[in-house]
């Protein structure tokens, strides 16, 4: 299970260099070098280099089913999938946001990763176009729309989370799950910031409230989980290596902790990379690891139906597991 992955990053090298070719575009970079960057802000501007080239309904429906292949191809069942509709200039967000619905659905009848959509709001966007999008959500439920996220460079834009306050407050009254990107881009106090402004269910990264003991014992009182993302924080050098990262101490203090790969193709991670990882370097056993599993299926943004059936899922791999050993 995937509670932190961006669909946008879930493209070939190979799909980008064809969509340059097809728009007349020359290439960033050549494509061997296009998914090098060592800071967030490098990446997000390759990020939104590429997200130029995607320009047609029909390239989101494809984009999405693709997602869902790639993901199912690494033994992913379910995935909340994250979009910004601001990277996508060239469609309006509604037709954005059905197509990617329209690609999940398709890919979901053919068996391949169970995906569902968190349209994000991009930090510099207005506190007028999130609403306008919650309010449409609530209107129309597209299909697999369930949840709403909020990302971006802090650093660069600043104290922004204050502004999405009653966007965040509709999307809650309408049943939406809420998570931000928080405590990556900015310290601590980002991470307070989400907690005492938008009522979050989740955070994407939040790894930084480790610097604050109090804010950390917070999270683990309110049940806040933090959806981790080890080498997409170790490429955009929040950390210098794997083993100094913060996973194992966030464990250790009671908050509830998943596993993900943030950006799988534009940074070469896995999910089952990433638990290799994890196991191998902060020394988790394999009852870690399923715990982990656990609490991505508590922390998901479905329903309670479908929250038990990803358990029933873990339960029958369990069993699998106890009688071929
Ligand atoms: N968009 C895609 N990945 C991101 C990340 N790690 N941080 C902020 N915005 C992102
Ligand atoms: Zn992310």
């Amino acid at each position: 299970m995937e509670l932190h992955v961006h669909v946008e990053a879930c493209i070939s090298g190979s799909r980008i260099e064809s969509l340059a070719a097809e728009a007349g575009v020359p290439m960033l970079r050549p494509v061997e070098r296009l998914f090098e960057y060592s800071t967030l802000a490098e990446f997000l501007e390759t990020y939104e280099w590429w997200c130029d080239l995607l320009r047609t309904p029909e390239t989101a429906e494809g984009i999405a089913y693709e997602a869902a292949a790639l993901l199912a191809a690494d033994g992913i069942v379910y995935a909340d999938v994250l979009t910004g509709p601001r990277y996508w200039e060239h469609l309006d967000d509604q037709e954005l946001i059905l197509a990617l619905g329209a690609g999940f659905e398709r890919a979901h009848r053919d068996g391949l990763t169970d995906c569902r959509l968190v349209p994000s709001i991009s930090r510099e966007q207005s506190a007028q176009w999130a609403m306008e999008l919650v309010e449409w959500i609530g209107a129309e439920r597209p299909t697999r729309v369930v949840g709403l996220g909020l990302d971006g460079n802090e650093a660069v834009l600043g104290r922004t989370t204050p502004k999405f306050e009653e966007a965040y407050a509709r999307a809650g009254e309408l049943g939406l799950g809420r998570t931000v990107h928080a405590g990556e881009s900015s310290g601590p106090e980002g991470v307070r910031d989400v907690l005492d402004y938008l009522h979050v269910d989740r955070i994407d990264h939040g790894v930084r409230a480790i610097e604050d003991p109090a804010l950390t014992a917070r999270l683990a009182d309110e049940g806040i989980t933090l959806n981790i993302t080890p080498t997409s924080n170790v490429i955009t050098g929040l950390y210098p290596d794997l083993p100094s990262h913060p996973i194992g101490r966030f464990i250790e203090a009671g908050v509830p902790v998943t596993v993900n790969s943030d950006d799988p193709l534009a940074m070469s991670v896995s999910l089952s990379g990433e638990f290799e990882a994890v196991a191998r370097i902060h020394d988790w056993s394999f009852d870690d690891l399923v715990a982990a599993t656990r609490r991505a299926a508590d922390a998901a943004f479905c329903d309670e139906t479908d929250r038990a059936a990803l358990h029933a899922k873990v339960d029958a791999f369990l069993t699998n597991r106890a009688e071929s050993i």
